[in-house]
């Protein structure tokens, strides 16, 4: 099968089109599903691993990568599935999260998958999966969102934060949406109540205070945040093992048990995959693509998406149905 394969950490030029074997599900699989992929999307997962930055080189390999494909959305269509897998069958169309999506098939565990919704084409569906799952889980599990609440998102435009805006607005919460100058009525069309362009004002020091501060490009530091929040209000990371600052003080209030710091990595759960597929339906969530590759292109993707201001997502298409 084809594959954007990487051998070696390095740039985006390190990551090759080839023949690598197609998997197969094996007896053990009891709960995997063979999946052919058709779109998969472009996440900074994939360019941190490629890249090989530090906190992921313990898991991928110290000198060189264990696993040589990346990717960690999918939407395609089922090829195989395992003998206890209940939810899906033979040519249902599905999305989901796994690892190893930017190849013609990958083997996938059943509770990361739900059926394609059936308002978005294969490639919005590729778009979604990790980045809303990061922001619901972060919305509804972590900072148990309740309606009336404020809310912040900084990185408002990118992946996670275009869907927080609008699962933040599902809630019944008020958005305050951070973002560049050109994002701002983009930002304000998918829900946000207020925009605050990051290029023109600090939100740490506008007097305004937040019951949460979702900072879902870790571009700030809880330190700076703090005085955004209300008494009772919390700040969430999405990037808890980002070096340097942040990292620090992630592991100074682990240590303290300051419980207003919200420490969050998105995991895989069918009953989330399932609810953001309802929300899509619903006509309450819905992604955006601001741009579709061929997987010949992967380099050209990795290099869009490196440079941090994608608006919503970015999809590589990876084989044609
Ligand atoms: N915790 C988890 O399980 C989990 C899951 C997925 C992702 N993540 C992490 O979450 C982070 C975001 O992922 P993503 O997919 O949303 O990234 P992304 O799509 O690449 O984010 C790009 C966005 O960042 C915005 N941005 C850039 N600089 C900014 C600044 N100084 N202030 C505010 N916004 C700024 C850009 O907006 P403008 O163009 O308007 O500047 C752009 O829209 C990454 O660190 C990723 O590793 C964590």
């Amino acid at each position: 099968m084809r594959a954007a394969v990487y051998r070696t950490y390095g740039p985006p030029e390190v990551l090759k089109i080839e023949e690598i074997e197609r998997p197969t599900l094996k007896t053990e699989d009891t709960d995997r599903v063979l999946v052919k992929v058709q779109y998969a999307s472009v996440t900074p997962f994939d360019y941190l691993h490629r890249r090989g930055y530090l906190p992921v080189r313990p898991s991928n390999g110290l000198l060189r990568p264990k696993d040589h494909v990346l990717g960690v959305d999918l939407a395609g269509v089922v090829e195989a599935v395992g003998s206890g897998v209940t939810r899906f069958k033979v040519g249902d169309a599905v999305f989901g999260n796994c690892f190893g999506s930017h190849a013609e098939y990958v083997s996938v565990r059943e509770k990361g998958l739900s059926l394609l919704p059936g308002n978005l084409s294969m490639a919005e569906a590729a778009a979604m999966p990790v980045a809303a799952l990061t922001a619901l889980q972060a919305l509804k599990n972590v900072a148990q969102l309740k309606p009336g609440q404020t809310v912040l998102i900084n990185g408002a435009a990118g992946g996670v934060g275009h869907f927080a805006v609008q699962l933040a607005r599902a809630f019944g919460a008020e958005v305050t949406a951070v973002c560049s100058t050109a994002n701002l009525a983009w930002v304000q069309q998918l829900g946000a109540d207020h925009m605050i362009d990051y290029r023109s004002q600090d939100f740490t020091r506008n007097g305004k205070q937040y019951d949460l501060v979702l900072d879902a490009v870790a571009k700030r530091t809880y330190a700076s945040c703090k005085s955004s929040l209300t008494k009772t209000g919390i700040y969430i990371t999405e990037n808890p093992l980002k070096p340097g600052t942040q990292m620090f003080q992630v592991l100074f209030a682990l240590l303290t048990k300051d419980k207003r710091l919200g420490l969050h990595l998105a995991s895989s759960n069918a009953e989330d995959m399932d609810l953001l597929r309802g929300m899509v339906e619903a006509g309450k969530l819905r992604p955006v693509i601001e741009k579709t590759y061929a997987l010949d292109q992967i380099a050209e993707a990795h290099r869009h998406v490196e440079q941090g201001h994608t608006k919503g997502k970015v999809v590589v298409e990876v084989c044609q149905n």
